[in-house]
């Protein structure tokens, strides 16, 4: 039986360290370390994620900035508030909630935000420093995923990892970070023509395709790692993840729940890119 990877538990212990750094920043510097966060429009899973953010902020010390933009806000609206905040001291990290509604070109609002308080890291700045190995920032999950596999002492080095699912946010700096720590990295899709043979040679398998209890057992290599990006909600309304679970998890080495396992890592992770920010000029 595997191993559960507890990301409730790793999640509060990094927040209480970052709660720890930002009190000694406060005292020493004088620093309080400020995110900003913007939504535009109604969307109620992102109001939810707005509260939590805001929540985590208070609880680790920091100053938290909230815009609720209506959803007819303006694009030229919406980008001089990113330059008020890119100018703006007591800000150290924005963060604009995605998805945006239509009207906005969401490409043309990431660019806008300084990619030294970009703490999502979805600037394409950003995005090309991860590539080469050189970054101040790592988007949350990806993130995550990798502190998962620290703190559980996972080896990466030499592994046959395979991160299904190719998004900018997820896949695709998932694989780098796993390349970066030496691990052979194989990213599967869509077109991928044999997916189950692939995935049974994974040492770590990351599921990341958000589709309901997708992986089976028959995906699974005997003393696999196994990370469920995945959030979905079954017919029943019951959240899940990628992975079936209950099926997986006898063959498994490890294997992180849905909820409590990427989850509350993505949280943890923006604050620590928050302090990054916060400290980057010191
Ligand atoms: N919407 C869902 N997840 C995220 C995230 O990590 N960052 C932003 N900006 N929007 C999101």
């Amino acid at each position: 039986m595997a191993q559960i990877i507890d990301g409730k538990v790793i999640s509060a212990t990094i927040r209480r360290e970052i709660a720890e750094k930002t009190a000694e920043l406060k005292e020493k510097e004088g620093i309080v370390p400020g995110l900003a966060v913007v939504i535009v429009g109604e969307d109620p899973a992102s109001k939810v994620y707005v509260r939590n953010k805001h929540r985590a902020c208070e609880e680790v010390g920091f100053a938290s900035f909230a815009y609720e933009l209506p959803e007819t806000t303006k694009e030229k609206e919406l980008l001089s508030l990113i330059r008020k905040l890119n100018k703006d001291k007591n800000v150290h990290g924005i963060l604009v909630q995605l998805p945006l509604p239509r009207h906005l070109d969401e490409e043309k609002i990431l660019l806008a935000i300084d990619p030294a308080k970009d703490v999502d890291a979805f600037h394409p700045y950003n995005v090309g420093k991860i590539m080469i190995g050189n970054y101040d920032f790592l988007p949350c999950t990806p993130a995550g995923v990798m502190e998962l596999l620290r703190r559980s002492n996972i080896e990466i080095s030499g592994k046959e990892c395979v991160v299904v699912g190719r998004s900018n946010i997820v896949g695709k700096p998932q694989a780098m970070l796993l390349l970066q720590a030496n691990g052979t990295v194989t990213v599967c899709h869509s077109r991928t023509k044999d997916l189950r043979a692939v995935c049974r040679r994974a040492d770590i398998l990351i599921a990341a395709i958000g589709k309901a209890e997708f992986f089976d057992a028959s995906y699974v290599k005997e003393g696999a790692v196994v990370i469920d990006v995945g959030i979905n909600r079954r017919a029943d309304g019951t959240l899940c993840g990628d992975v079936k679970f209950d099926e997986v998890a006898p063959i498994a080495s490890h294997i992180t729940p849905v909820p409590g396992g990427v989850g509350p890592m993505t949280i943890a992770m923006l604050m620590q890119n928050t302090l990054t920010a916060a400290t980057a000029k010191l």
